[in-house]
């Protein structure tokens, strides 16, 4: 096993770079999660895993700006965040679609305010491309109520693909979808961010989806006082297939190490940092990038972290 630590957290000049955050909803708890630090690069799809009630869901609406960290700051493109912009789609845990609108009148909504000099057909016709890609022809006219969960979460997968923004951010946005759709979707998302650039946050419970789509997968320990543990590179090749990459020995390195993460060293690590005293902010700590399958040595950490795909600014 190869490691390395994470020299990018000091990023002044990344993507997006997230400094010292910390979520403490309750003043006589402790914080949700803590001194969370990382970096995204432009064109890099970054996968979160980790138990229910860590935390990922805080730490994207942060990322969205749709929630304020209790301590540290989230940087995109050198500027620090105030609230919600269109430079980043989201698509929510729960859907968070406007009930009185149909399918084709929410993807409207935020094709409008992102494109507001568009008349009505153009923006019609530019939703139509995404209600088609999410498999939701025919259901145009249909308000959310009408739809069963797997749709509802389509459309909002087509909102946030629509206003065709700099980031996605992505709450297990597959979680509703039966396994055939979802493969159709999870594939045109690769296509897409592969021929855009496309940076994504993703949270996903699913270590496969993770090892198909991301090339960096952050492992974030169990609450309270939860954290980035350690950043898992992706190191199969960037050309990789759902159907063929079990073929892959190191598929099986990189699933059982995530795997193993989640089932044993999740709790591990939150029993030796969880219980702590509430002693302010703690020093932030530099994270530590992991090569599951790589003998120390074996191959240059960086060259394959740049070389692991889908490293979408070196295929686009
Ligand atoms: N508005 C809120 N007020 C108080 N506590 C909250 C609030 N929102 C979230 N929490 C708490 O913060 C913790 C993290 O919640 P969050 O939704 O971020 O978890 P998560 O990792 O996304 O979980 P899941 O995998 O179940 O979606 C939980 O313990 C939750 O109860
Ligand atoms: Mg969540």
């Amino acid at each position: 096993m190869s490691t390395k630590s994470n020299s990018q957290t000091s990023g002044a000049t990344s993507f997006v770079s997230v400094e010292g955050l910390t979520k403490r909803y309750r003043d006589d708890l402790p914080p949700v999660f803590e001194n969370v630090s990382f970096t995204i690069e432009q064109g890099e799809f970054i996968c979160v895993i980790g138990h229910s009630g860590c935390g990922k869901s805080t730490i994207l609406n942060v990322l969205a700006g749709l929630e304020r960290p209790s301590e540290g700051h989230v940087i995109v493109r050198n500027r620090e965040i105030s609230g919600p912009g269109l430079d980043r789609g989201v698509v929510f845990q729960n859907h968070a679609l406007l009930p009185w609108m149909t399918v084709e009148g929410n993807i409207a909504f935020a094709v409008r305010s992102r494109y507001p000099d568009w008349t009505r057909e153009r923006i019609i016709a530019h939703g139509a491309r995404f209600i088609e890609m999410v498999g939701l022809k025919g259901a145009e006219k249909k308000k959310p109520s009408e739809l069963s969960g797997g749709m509802k979460q389509r459309v909002g997968i087509a909102r946030a693909f629509a206003i065709e923004p700099r980031m996605l951010l992505l709450d297990e946005p597959f979680g509703a979808l039966d396994a055939l759709t979802r493969g159709v979707i999870q594939d045109e998302l690769l296509k897409i961010c592969t021929a855009t650039q496309q940076t994504v946050f993703m949270i996903t419970h699913d270590v496969d989806e993770a090892i198909l789509l991301s090339n960096k997968i952050m492992l974030m320990s169990n609450g309270p006082r939860a954290r980035i543990a350690e950043i898992v590179v992706n190191t199969l090749p960037a050309n990789r297939q759902r159907e063929t990459m079990h073929h892959d020995p190191q598929f099986y390195r990189i699933r059982n190490y995530l795997v193993d993460f989640l089932v044993r060293r999740s709790k591990e690590l939150s029993a030796t940092h969880g219980d702590r005293p509430d002693t302010g902010r703690v020093a932030a700590a530099a994270t530590r990038l992991v090569y599951p399958g790589l003998d120390d040595g074996a191959a240059a950490p960086v060259a394959v972290a740049r070389a692991a795909g889908p490293n979408l600014k070196a295929i686009a």
